[in-house]
């Protein structure tokens, strides 16, 4: 297992490539599924879960090879499978996205529930009850979610829940019902970027989705879809992540590659906490060169500011000038990296579900475990800032979902390394993992 070594303190400096998006590159991938004629999808980024899901999908009839371009090429060979592989779905839980192509392809679905995360409880009741809307029949047998659907048709779905909408819910749903006979009506359903990069997708292979980026779409469902070649749109966390590594080293840093309108709302936080952020199209500047003011971040669905940079929120708030306060209303007792950033002097408490985080003057380094994706890169976050050496272990949680953060960093000037965990300090990180994985 690998671990990231930070010798804190460097301002980073430079410019960088923000990677496509792991958000919008799962379910494009799983998508292949509605079609056998080829899909060409670019700027797909190379992370852990798109091997997986590739994976899955080949289980699935469906071929996935790079080209020498580097595009994914994806073809369904054998449409005959209906059964995703258990310790696969179990790994990754947007593979429960092949849900929804399943049923309306193949008129028949088995797919693993993904079960509870390190993030808190994430339920699916949502992805079924739109597609039982649809007009499937959905049973839950051993852990299995198994679907039927002779015939799928347009319904009018309200995919409201109590954090919002659902993303992966939404792209299910969508899925399915661009193959359904007649309208669908799909309310409250989730507008983030993500979900209109699949939506435009699925009309450049045919379908007919009409309000994309809003939270009503209205889809007319079509016999058939074919082949298409897309481009996957930047990564948004990926962007922010960046963007906020620069302001906790009081660097000066160009993403390049960005669509800035995605994290509007970041980029306003950012300049509410005193960072100088300058925007051009598809490149963005964050620069800082004094202690940050503390604001107050709700994370919530989009526009909203992100449940996956929260985290980052926290590492950086950590250091500003003054008390700032963190809710979570998509995932709200998404915190585990309090206690670990608190290892490395941050002086955050839990108030209920809301984090109080008292900024103080330095942080220092040590080792500090990761227990999921975007709390290794708050980790991270907090140890380019440090006094001194931060070891984050568990890296394998960030390679999910962070295309080569490290050398990326690197690049900006950053003094981190990966080296392979040594057997004694893996025995620790063991002990304090508190669950399985199951990620993004
Ligand atoms: C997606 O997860 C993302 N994953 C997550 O990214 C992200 O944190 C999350 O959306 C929220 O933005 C992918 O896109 C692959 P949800 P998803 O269904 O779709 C509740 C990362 O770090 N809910 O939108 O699984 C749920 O409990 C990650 O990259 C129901 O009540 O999340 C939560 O409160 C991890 N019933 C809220 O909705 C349901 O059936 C939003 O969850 C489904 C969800």
């Amino acid at each position: 297992m690998d671990e990231f070594r930070i010798l804190g303190g460097e301002p980073l400096h430079g410019i960088v490539k923000v990677g496509g998006a792991k958000n919008s590159a799962l379910p494009l991938m799983a998508a292949s599924i509605l079609t056998d004629q080829p899909i060409r999808l670019e700027h797909v980024p190379r992370l852990a879960d798109v091997d997986t899901l590739s994976l899955l999908l080949a289980g699935l009839g469906v071929e996935s090879v790079r080209g020498t371009d580097g595009a994914l090429q994806m073809q369904t060979v054998d449409e005959t499978p209906i059964r995703a592989a258990r310790e696969l779905v179990r790994q990754m839980r947007a593979s429960f996205c092949v849900l929804g192509p399943l049923l309306a392809r193949r008129g028949r679905a088995i797919v693993p529930l993904p079960g509870g995360c390190n993030i808190g409880p994430r339920p699916v009741d949502l992805h079924l009850k739109g597609l039982a809307a649809l007009g499937a029949e959905l049973d839950v047998v051993d852990g299995d979610v198994v679907a039927r659907a002779a015939d799928l048709r347009g319904a009018a779905i309200d995919l409201g829940g109590p954090g919002g909408s659902t993303v992966t819910g939404t792209a299910n749903v969508l899925c399915a019902a661009v193959l359904a006979r007649g309208e669908t009506i799909l309310r409250q359903a989730a507008r983030e970027p993500e979900i209109a990069d699949l939506g435009h997708c699925l009309n450049a292979m045919g379908a007919r989705i009409a309000g994309l980026g809003t939270s009503t779409l209205r889809i007319t469902g079509v016999g058939e879809l074919h082949g298409t070649s897309y481009r996957v749109i930047p990564d948004r966390i990926e962007a922010a992540t960046l963007a906020m590594a620069a302001a906790i080293t009081r660097g000066s840093v160009t993403l390049d590659g960005v669509i800035p309108e995605h994290f509007g709302i970041v980029i306003d936080r950012l300049r509410e906490t005193g960072c100088n952020v300058e925007v051009a199209p598809h490149r963005l500047r964050v620069a800082a060169d004094c202690r940050l003011k503390p604001v107050e971040i709700v994370a919530e669905p989009y526009p909203g500011i992100p449940t996956d940079v929260q985290a980052q929120w926290i590492a950086l708030l950590s250091l500003a000038k003054g008390r700032s306060t963190v809710r979570d209303r998509v995932f709200p007792g998404r915190f585990q990296h309090v206690p670990e950033l608190n290892r490395l002097g941050a002086d955050v408490a839990m108030a209920g579900e809301t984090a109080l985080v008292h900024g103080v003057a330095r942080l220092h380094g040590r080792r500090v475990t990761a227990s999921d994706l975007r709390a290794s890169a708050a980790l991270v976050l907090a140890g380019l800032a440090a006094e001194g050496e931060t070891i984050v272990d568990e890296i394998h949680h960030l390679d999910r979902g962070y295309e080569k953060l490290d050398d990326k960093l690197r690049s900006l000037g950053a003094a981190i390394r990966r080296t392979a965990t040594a057997p004694s300090q893996m025995t620790n990180a063991y002990h304090r993992t508190v669950t399985p994985t199951c990620g993004p």
